[in-house]
């Protein structure tokens, strides 16, 4: 038998982090509860010390999911160790997740206080008692305690593997490698991880975790070289999502172990089926939208368009393709839920998208189900989602879109008329663009008098034909918060200007400071 590789999914603390969204503690559930399905070994629920939502999120997830490891991270501080052990109390299988930075970059620049010492040699001893203190204090909460080594890419390999044998002496069972910046490449990071192997006195009584991130785009292939080099663990998120370029994306590493087996030579436990699900349920919830030639879960991951390909995979699946589309999942037909599926079929469906609701939340997103199947015959599995955003975080619609009129054409200016209801009120404004969408997000700005950024725009089909369904995600800026707003038409020009809208409502509405774990690391 093949040795077992754990899977450690972080799309709800790394991958959120990123987003330039926050996730409410609902939301969460509902992709523990898929991430549960995809039987990962371990989910990262949160970062507790950081919010008071991330905490109560970490809280949820744990008194709910059964199954995988419920961990959350914390700095080797104090404070936040014992608000990982608060949040975990309910966890069947608790694991606490703390560490320290490694490099001599993060050593000088984020510990530069005197009291951690004045040159980097006292540093050094500093740094490495914190981390014992920190793991023996999460000993004292689980025994099921992961140590990382931040930034350990760059970091000096013989400082490195004093610390992580000081951190297993002090209880640490996971010892996690990250390459924080994304700095390594395969051959070297492989190496290094051969080398702790080797190296790093009582290694045999803890496990390796390689926790890679994407900046130069080798996140995967380091894990990779990580696994084949002895690490038991592999750390990263759904879809890559992540700080900067993101983590390493569990589905490419999961079906690389899988496919290749012949060479990795290990197994994971994996229930690859459920990843285009997840997947899709990441990118809804968090509105960021899957490239189609992204590897495994893209659009066009199993497409054949050329005629020397269609007629090669004609004759025979194999020579085109080297994983099956129903082992990722995409087998399974995207269900279509109409007008006449009952209340049962779309539990059903919420269920499978990891919602379980009362009976009174299922009344209410029934009828609003049942709006959107009137108008839109097909409702989709990113339409629930969008329903349930509004059901389980209803954004008080300040401004509402009553009227749009667009003028463009080859050989005239973009121009945008919009009225807009406030209340009792009617604001109605025009404005001049680059293109229609310009001419109506501006035309929106100077009715409302906003000062919020437009950050990012996101358009995509969610049906096929000319006729297709467009939905439209923007992320608006102000006063450092972001959200999210949508919206769906057939008319994308109309989908972009209720995204607008929605997201200025969701401003107006939502004061809620971003978290950022990674800013608040150098506070230790
Ligand atoms: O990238 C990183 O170093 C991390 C640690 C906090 C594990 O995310
Ligand atoms: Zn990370």
């Amino acid at each position: 038998m093949s040795e077992k590789v754990y899977v450690f999914d972080t799309t709800l603390r790394d991958g959120e982090q990123a987003a330039g969204t926050r996730l409410g503690s609902r939301e969460k559930l509902a992709i523990a509860r898929q991430l549960a399905r995809l039987n990962v070994d371990i989910i990262e629920a949160g970062y507790p010390a950081s919010s008071p939502e991330d905490f109560e999120a970490v809280q949820l997830i744990s008194r709910e999911i059964e199954g995988p490891v419920i961990c959350a991270l914390s700095r080797a501080v104090p404070s936040d160790i014992e608000a990982c052990g608060k949040a975990l109390a309910k966890a069947r299988r608790p694991r606490i997740h703390t560490g320290i930075g490694v490099s001599d970059i993060h050593i000088t620049g984020k510990f530069r206080d005197e009291k951690y010492g004045t040159t980097l040699a006292e540093k050094r001893v500093k740094i490495l008692e914190m981390a014992v203190k920190a793991v023996k204090l999460a000993k004292t909460y689980t025994d099921d305690v992961e140590f990382y080594a931040e930034d350990s890419g760059r970091a000096d390999p013989a400082y490195l593997f004093e610390m992580l044998e000081a951190a297993i002496q002090a209880g640490a069972t996971v010892v996690n490698i990250p390459d924080t910046t994304g700095y390594a490449v395969p051959e070297q990071f492989g190496a290094l991880i051969r080398a702790i192997r080797e190296k790093v006195p009582g290694i045999d009584r803890a496990i390796i975790s390689v926790h890679c991130h994407d900046d130069l785009g080798l996140a995967v292939a380091n894990a990779l070289a990580g696994v084949r080099n002895g690490a038991r663990q592999v750390e990263g998120t759904i879809n890559g999502i992540g700080e900067r370029a993101g983590n390493a994306a569990l589905e490419e590493v999961v079906m690389a172990l899988r496919t290749r087996g012949d060479y990795f030579g290990v197994h994971t436990g994996i229930e690859t089926r459920e990843f285009c699900r997840t997947s899709r349920l990441v990118s809804d919830m968090l509105g960021m939208v899957v490239p189609p030639n992204k590897a495994v879960v893209g659009g066009n991951a199993f497409s054949h368009s050329s005629g020397i390909h269609v007629d090669g995979f004609l004759k025979d699946r194999e020579t085109y393709e080297i994983m099956r589309p129903e082992d990722v999942g995409l087998a399974e037909s995207r269900v279509v839920l109409t007008a006449r599926t009952g209340r049962h079929g779309l539990r059903d469906r919420l269920e499978k998208l990891g919602y379980a609701l009362s009976q009174e939340e299922l009344d209410q997103t029934y009828q609003r189900f049942l709006v959107v199947a009137d108008k839109k015959q097909e409702v989709f599995d990113e339409d629930l989602v969008a329903i349930l955003h509004d059901e389980i975080h209803p954004v008080p619609e300040i401004y509402h879109l009553d009227y749009l009129q667009i003028y463009s054409g080859t050989s005239s200016i973009p121009t945008a008329t919009v009225r807009l209801r406030v209340g009792a009120e009617v604001k109605q404004g025009a404005a001049i663009g680059d293109g229609p969408v310009d001419a109506v997000c501006r035309a929106i700005a100077e009715v409302t008098n906003t000062s919020a950024k437009l950050a990012q725009y996101d358009i995509r089909a969610v049906t096929s034909g000319t006729e297709a369904m467009g939905e439209v995600t923007v992320h608006l800026e102000q006063d450092g918060r972001r959200v999210m707003g949508r919206g769906a038409s057939t008319d994308v020009i109309e989908a972009s200007a209720k995204a607008y809208i929605d997201g200025l409502n969701k401003l107006l509405s939502v004061a809620r400071p971003s978290g950022d774990v990674g800013s608040q690391q150098p506070g230790v």
